[in-house]
């Protein structure tokens, strides 16, 4: 495999609410790889339009997610933040890799299954081929690593096939333009810690979700401390006081997945919570909890309402970030024209 640079690439889809688990599943990492990294972070509105959505609201959420970025501490000036439809290369390459993936692979992508319904002749073809615009999205930068949660695992399975695919499909013409083996690396999932998948806080089996019909079963990041603090008083538990130990979560999702969320937010390991916590009952957790995610998140929100109050900074900020961007994505760009065989 050739060498390749390391660089981190992630996107987040302004479709409203973000919430605790795109927080902890996501936006965090994306914070903590900055002193690391190179990172490139994209508010994915090509992908927002694979469902229906109203002008107005997509503008106002592209700027709220920006905002989000930036309230959570992601330096636009070291680092890249844009929205994916002002870099048309996204598109282009998505294109390509439309006619790389297999009619199979897609088939088999549960979120298509999931967002589709069952009215699936229905959907968009944007929808169906979603997996192969997210693969462009990573490629294009040639990016090695991507912080999502775990619901985007098999996505980033795909980004791998559609790299690998590519790679040997094209493996002379890649040599041929001394490129080495590879063109494009493949790309690891950094899914770690212990909120990959932060559940809803009114059915512990149930993702939380921006779509979810009861508000009361996310954390927003716009919630004000007050909201943030009666959520968590009357998330489902079940009557039996915490555990000591880890094992003793089995079959208690309500209870593990507010631990996790403890865990998540104070930086510790689930063991630890529980070494504080075990034996006690819910409401001395969670009165704990609230404090601590008021402490967390509250600050967040401010910042957050600060930014969306100066709409034209956060536009300038992505049309900058744009541009970097397109400096970057066109040469991937002009090398797949050339290793396709393209006259340009
Ligand atoms: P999206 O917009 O649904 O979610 C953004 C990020 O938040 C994570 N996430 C969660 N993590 C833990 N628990 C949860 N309940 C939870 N809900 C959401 C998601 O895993 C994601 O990391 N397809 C992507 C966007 C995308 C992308 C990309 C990501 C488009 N192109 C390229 C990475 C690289 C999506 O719909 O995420």
């Amino acid at each position: 495999m050739a060498n390749f640079s390391e660089r981190v690439f992630s996107g987040v889809q302004p479709t409203g609410n973000l919430h605790l688990g795109n927080y902890l599943g996501a936006i965090l990492k994306f914070v903590e790889l900055q002193e690391t990294h190179d990172c490139i972070y994209c508010v994915v509105d090509l992908h927002a339009v694979t469902l229906p959505q109203k002008p107005e609201e997509l503008k106002a959420s592209i700027r709220e997610v920006t905002a989000a970025f930036l309230a959570c501490g992601i330096d636009a000036n070291k680092h890249i933040i844009f929205n994916q439809s002002q870099v048309a290369e996204h598109a282009e390459l998505a294109w390509v890799f439309n006619c790389i993936a297999r009619i199979g692979w897609l088939n088999r992508m549960t979120q298509f299954k999931e967002k589709a319904g069952k009215d699936r002749e229905n959907a968009s073809v944007g929808l169906y081929a979603y997996p192969c615009l997210m693969a462009a999205d990573i490629l294009a930068y040639r990016a090695t690593h991507v912080p999502v949660g775990e619901d985007q695992k098999q996505h980033l399975e795909l980004t791998r096939d559609v790299a690998q695919k590519f790679n040997l499909d094209y493996a002379a013409s890649i040599a041929a333009l001394g490129f080495g083996e590879a063109f494009f690396p493949l790309p690891q999932p950094l899914i770690q810690g212990p909120a990959t998948r932060v559940m809803s806080l009114r059915d512990g089996s149930k993702k939380m979700s921006k779509s979810d019909v009861s508000d009361y079963s996310r954390i927003n990041l716009t919630d004000s401390a007050d909201v943030i603090a009666q959520k968590i008083r009357k998330a489902k538990t079940d009557p039996a006081p915490l555990p000591s130990e880890i094992e003793g979560l089995k079959q208690r999702p309500e209870a593990e997945n507010l631990v996790s969320i403890f865990a998540a937010l104070n930086g510790q390991t689930k063991q630890d919570v529980l070494k504080d916590f075990g034996g006690g009952n819910f409401s001395t957790f969670k009165t704990a909890l609230a404090e601590l995610a008021v402490e967390k998140l509250s600050p967040i929100g401010a910042e957050m309402a600060r930014f969306k109050a100066d709409p034209a900074f956060i536009d300038g900020i992505l049309v900058d970030g744009a541009a970097r961007a397109r400096a970057l994505a066109s040469k991937t760009m002009t090398c797949v024209k050339d290793i396709l065989g393209f006259v340009r």
